[in-house]
């Protein structure tokens, strides 16, 4: 009689609250909750369902099974009712509490606790045999297979390779003229050579047009670039964190300086949008800077890269491949 008690309380429970879990608490979460339609009512709702039927139906269920819906419940409230969501920590703490409650409801007095302690000393014991196979073989095989499975190594997909400086297209065509990339030369540069490394430019009233430029072009750098490509040139300006890939380190050997200035001009044109095929995927943020800058401006911010990290550009008597590099991303 009483098994039977005990298992309409279990059916009432799992049924109701999987009807109130998946029908009714939609309802009472609507986009803007009213003063009945909310999560709270709904949550009231659903414990006084619980209290309800056992109280109508006279059900009287066991201790144990009291003591674990009562935890249950508690633990649905903080886990989804709860808004907004609470960190993972804090509801361990709230639910220590809340067991600590349950607890302590367990142990006000003797009775109660020597119920609650049954069907655990049973499972022990032997008396409920299922249970103790389920407690004693079941679980700890669940728990060790679950333990292997997420210390079983995982191969990781293999890694991107990504053409970081692809072959530049033969021509380009900025503000609307159309550039030959090959022999094109940086009209800023007064010396191919770029020997003013060895004095110090300032000083030299020869080099006094070159530098005008150097200096038009590090004011165009440190009111575009820097917030990218940081103000050593070194590609960590305060922005460059955010980006993968990270804005080029133009102070490394295997950028600018391995590369051609037309090659850059194309680039700084045209930045991450007008990348080839070959160099996807990669969510480059250099921004097209045709659209921002004349294109004097882009030569002369050009010139001041090489000028400050001491680069020589590359040129074109030298070995003419693409330049084509693979990195690892
Ligand atoms: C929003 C951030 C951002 C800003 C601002 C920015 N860049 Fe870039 N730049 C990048 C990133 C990221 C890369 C690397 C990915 C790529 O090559 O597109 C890059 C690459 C480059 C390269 C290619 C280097 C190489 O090795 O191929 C050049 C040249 C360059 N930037 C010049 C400039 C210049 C000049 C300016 C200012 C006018 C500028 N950048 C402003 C983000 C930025």
């Amino acid at each position: 009689m009483n098994n039977n008690k005990t298992l309409t309380s279990v059916i009432l429970l799992l049924v109701g609250c999987g009807v109130f879990h998946y029908l009714i608490f939609p309802i009472f979460t609507p986009k803007e909750p009213g003063w009945f339609l909310n999560r709270y009512v709904y949550f009231l709702l659903m414990v006084a369902y619980i209290i309800g039927y056992n109280i109508i139906l006279n059900l009287k269920p066991p201790m144990f099974f009291k003591a674990t819906t009562v935890w249950g419940v508690g633990y649905y409230f903080y886990d989804a009712v709860l808004h907004p969501h609470i960190p993972w920590t804090l509801r361990i703490t709230y639910m220590m509490l809340w067991s600590i409650g349950t607890f302590l409801y367990i142990t006000q007095d003797p009775v109660t606790f020597k119920e609650f302690r049954k069907p655990i000393v049973k499972t022990i014991v032997g008396d409920y045999r299922m249970a103790r196979i389920v407690v004693f073989i079941a679980l700890p095989v669940l728990v060790g297979f679950a333990t292997y499975q997420s210390l079983l190594p995982k191969f990781e997909e293999p890694v991107e390779l990504r053409t970081v400086h692809p072959a530049p297209p033969a021509t380009t065509k900025v503000h609307g003229k159309s550039y030959t990339l090959e022999g094109l030369q940086n009209p800023f540069r007064i010396d191919e050579q770029d020997k003013y490394k060895d004095s110090f430019p300032f000083l030299d009233a020869d080099k006094q047009e070159y530098v005008k430029y150097i200096t038009e072009g590090g004011t165009i750098f440190f009111q575009n670039c820097h917030y990218c490509h940081g103000d050593q040139l070194n590609g960590l300006g305060m922005f460059s964190h955010v980006f993968n890939p990270t804005p080029a380190n133009f102070v490394d050997p295997g950028t600018i300086a391995m590369l051609r200035e037309s090659f850059l001009f194309w680039r700084v044109a045209k930045g991450g949008p007008g990348l080839p095929n070959e160099s996807t995927p990669w969510s480059s943020a250099m921004p097209p800077w045709e659209e921002h800058l004349k294109t004097e401006e882009i030569w002369k911010v050009i010139l001041f890269e090489y000028w400050y990290t001491g680069w020589h550009p590359r040129t074109f008597d030298e070995e003419s491949s693409s330049g084509s590099e693979k990195k690892k991303e």
